[in-house]
């Protein structure tokens, strides 16, 4: 038996942030952002919304689609870079509110490259150890409570939103096949943000200033991203013994459609191989994947035997791939409704 996905889920908070409004908070255009990013709009968190409770809601769309009870998940990791407290892991408030309460729970740091991290890491972990039967891998993040929104180099990137996946054993040749992690730490501070335990700082004013300010080296992400992602697309498909001919979706980090198409455009892969969300979520770091999968499965995009590369790229500066066979019925159909509704016939998710 393989380790595969056996359900998705995401959430995104319902306030849209539209490019036409952010004209009015930064000296920045509509035509602009999309043609240099790709975004029309971004999603941004109630202020009653914590990284955790978007975590959550994904968490829960995803056991209902997979069938799965909070109390069957033995393992919750959770990809975020813009967690709801330095301590405790964002993943050990999700566990508990979910009443997922036999798992062991811990956050994975890897920014934009954090999901395919996490699952990497969870997929090892369960064919390390059959005791972990099925795990929760989330992405979510709320960079909205992150970003300065007077600087017009950054905040019109991002924005707020949570992707989860469950993982189960899979028959056959379904499931995860090849991983590819990595990181370039020459490029650690091209993008970042303060936690406190930088190097004592030399006044209250430097440290105050630091501490509250998201910053990006655009150009050097750009050069970075457009080599990290086809090289790690090609390194898992080759590992797998496959051609790039063969790959039926990408599911890239929504970082710029330009690095997207460009990436895809170097492979040979045509467009209609990817599925974006870029255009209505903007980037929304260690959620981008597993929000675009979601909803690229949910709509029925992929069928049981795809050949899926899901792929990362971002702060750190960290890169990595996941290339796996699709072992999920389309979500509209009868087998796999009437499963998880006899599954869930005697349990109520919180
Ligand atoms: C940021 C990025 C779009 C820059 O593209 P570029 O073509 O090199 O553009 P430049 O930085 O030279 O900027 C072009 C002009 O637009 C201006 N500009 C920058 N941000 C702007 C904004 N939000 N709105 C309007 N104009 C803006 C610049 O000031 C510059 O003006 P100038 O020519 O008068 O100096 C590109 O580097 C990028 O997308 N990088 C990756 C960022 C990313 O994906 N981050 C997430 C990683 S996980």
């Amino acid at each position: 038996m393989g380790v595969g996905i056996i359900g998705t889920g995401y959430y995104v908070p319902s306030r849209i942030l539209s490019n036409k409004e952010l004209e009015s908070m930064v000296d920045t255009t509509d035509e602009w952002i999309f043609s240099k990013v790709g975004v029309r709009e971004r999603r941004i968190a109630e202020p009653h919304e914590a990284t955790s409770d978007l975590a959550i809601l994904a968490a829960q769309d995803a056991l209902r689609n997979a069938g799965v009870t909070p109390e069957e998940i033995d393992l919750i990791i959770l990809a975020t870079s813009s967690p709801d407290m330095i301590q405790p892991a964002t993943a050990a408030i999700v566990q508990g509110k979910l009443g997922a309460l036999n798992s062991a729970a811990f956050d994975v740091s890897a920014v934009c490259a954090g999901f395919v991290y996490a699952l990497t890491v969870a997929q090892a972990m369960m064919k390390a150890n059959t005791q972990y039967r099925r795990s929760l891998v989330i992405g979510a993040e709320t960079y909205s409570r992150i970003l300065d929104w007077s600087d017009r180099s950054t905040c019109v990137y991002f924005g707020d939103g949570a992707g989860a996946v469950v993982l189960g054993r899979q028959p056959g040749t379904l499931g995860i096949h090849t991983t590819y992690l990595k990181n370039d730490g020459r490029g650690a501070t091209a993008i970042r943000y303060q936690g406190g335990g930088s190097r004592h700082p030399a006044s209250a004013e430097t440290l105050a200033k630091n501490l509250h300010r998201f910053e990006m080296n655009g150009k050097a992400v750009w050069d970075f991203a457009s080599k990290a992602c086809p090289m790690s697309i090609r390194k898992v498909i080759a590992d797998a013994g496959l051609k790039l001919s063969d790959i039926d979706m990408v599911i890239t980090h929504q970082a710029n459609i330009n690095i997207i198409r460009s990436s895809l455009e170097e492979l040979g892969i045509p467009m209609e191989k990817t599925y974006t969300t870029i255009e209505k979520y903007a980037n929304t770091a260690g959620a981008s994947i597993p929000i675009t999968l979601a909803e690229a499965h949910q709509k029925g995009l992929l069928k049981k035997g795809d050949k899926v590369v899901l792929v990362g790229f971002g702060g750190g500066l960290s890169l990595g791939a996941v290339y796996l066979e699709w072992g999920l019925d389309h979500p509209g159909s009868k087998r796999l409704l009437k499963r998880q509704r006899a599954k869930l016939d005697n349990h109520s998710l919180n």
